[in-house]
């Protein structure tokens, strides 16, 4: 086993466990992928200040994101399809996260469902909430996350057309994936990721077929999510999901001061500034680059989070000294996943913890909720 140091060495083991289709899946952006490109490189943008002489010990990165307690400012993203990265890859995580004290966020789009994520896990997880059109499937889809115990519900407001993906296209997505001469061989380099697979007892996309009308298996799901998203979403509308969730809420994909200030008006608890990991409009700004503006506009009104981007525990500071209460991650957990199983997410979570922890303690800080804007170097054009 290589001596694992950095989030990219995970991804260098991902990409040699997991199938083409579904590393292409979770590594590309829409279109030209510059937004997805620019997530991250503007993280490098930004400067750290690094104070000197201040005493460093007795450090703690415990906060909370929506009044919850965790270990750090960091929470595990949902992921559509994480159990086809490795096998029950959604209850994977979430044990990862509640071990490590961060909360796990589920996707509608993942193979567990929220009862095979409830039954097999202790600490209660969130549940992201894509808009569609079906208002009776929406609100069983909140009993149900109520049922399991979630303690927050995610809606997430950037999907109501999908972004084109060229890999996903090319590659022909599909889960479960489509048998042909390419995918076959593919799949059969990845043994350890297959076997996995052919233990798993968990039916594919378990908070829908069966759940969605007309959706028994996962052959008649394409059609069922390609008329389901509801392409007139408006704010009324996010006012009704309020209304069917009576627990914490949180709305993902709020990239302009405007959209902010409406998620403030609908009675959100939090907002994730997030461009969906640039798999939505290319050529947005990166997430990093939209925050300080939306938190100039909505000031104390909400709790802010950002994703997009989000590679190491720099990242998390960086973004935290911006105003962000917590930072969501996507690849970088997935890529552990993928590399390792639970383990990976562990080991994912444990490198951004370190990095998080020890550049706190370089800009001269002991508690994460002391750090500020004071510890960054923002470029005059940044935003
Ligand atoms: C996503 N994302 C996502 N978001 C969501 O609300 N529901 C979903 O089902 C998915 N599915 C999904 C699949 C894959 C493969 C990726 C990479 C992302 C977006 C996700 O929650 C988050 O916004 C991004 O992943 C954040 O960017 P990074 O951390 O991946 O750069």
């Amino acid at each position: 086993m290589p001596v694992i140091t950095e989030i990219n060495d995970l991804k260098r083991i991902y990409r040699r466990r997991v199938p083409k289709m579904f590393y292409d899946y979770c590594e590309s952006g829409s279109w030209s992928e510059q937004t997805f490109r620019e997530n991250t490189s503007d993280f490098e943008k930004l400067h750290l200040r690094q104070r000197v002489a201040v005493d460093m010990s007795g450090r703690s990165t415990k906060t909370q994101m929506i009044g919850q307690d965790v270990s750090m400012p960091v929470a595990l993203a949902p992921v559509g399809l994480t159990g086809m990265q490795h096998f029950d890859g959604e209850i994977k995580a979430a044990k990862a996260a509640e071990e490590f004290g961060v909360p796990f966020c589920l996707s509608t789009m993942s193979i567990c469902s929220i009862e095979d994520v409830a039954e097999n896990t202790n600490a209660p997880f969130w549940m992201q909430v894509y808009t569609l059109k079906d208002d009776d499937f929406m609100q069983r889809l909140f009993d149900r996350a109520k049922a399991a115990k979630c303690s927050a519900a995610v809606i997430t407001v950037d999907l109501q057309l999908l972004g084109q993906r060229h890999k996903d296209l090319k590659n022909g997505l599909s889960a479960p994936p489509k048998l042909t001469a390419q995918s076959v061989a593919n799949m059969m380099t990845k043994v350890q990721w297959g076997l996995g697979m052919l233990q798993t007892k968990r039916r594919f996309f378990g908070n829908i077929v069966g759940h969605a009308h007309g959706v028994e298996d996962a052959s008649s799901l394409s059609s069922w999510t390609a008329e389901s998203f509801d392409q007139s979403l408006n704010w009324d509308r996010i006012r009704e999901f309020r209304k069917m969730w009576d627990g914490p809420l949180i709305i993902k994909g709020i990239m302009d001061p405007r959209d902010a200030l409406e998620a403030c008006n609908v009675g959100a608890d939090a907002i994730i500034v997030s461009n969906h990991g640039g798999r939505q409009l290319d050529g947005a700004l990166s997430s990093i680059r939209a925050l300080e503006p939306i938190m100039d506009a909505v000031g104390d009104k909400i709790e802010v989070h950002l994703d997009s981007g989000v590679r190491s525990g720099q990242d998390v500071l960086k973004a935290v000294a911006m105003g962000a209460k917590g930072c969501w991650i996507g690849r970088a957990f997935v890529y552990g996943l993928g590399a390792m199983g639970e383990a990976g997410v562990t080991k994912a979570l444990e490198v951004i913890h370190k990095e998080l922890d020890l550049s706190m303690a370089l800009t001269g800080h002991t508690d994460i909720n002391t750090v500020d804007k004071d510890i960054l170097m923002i470029p005059k054009d940044f935003s």
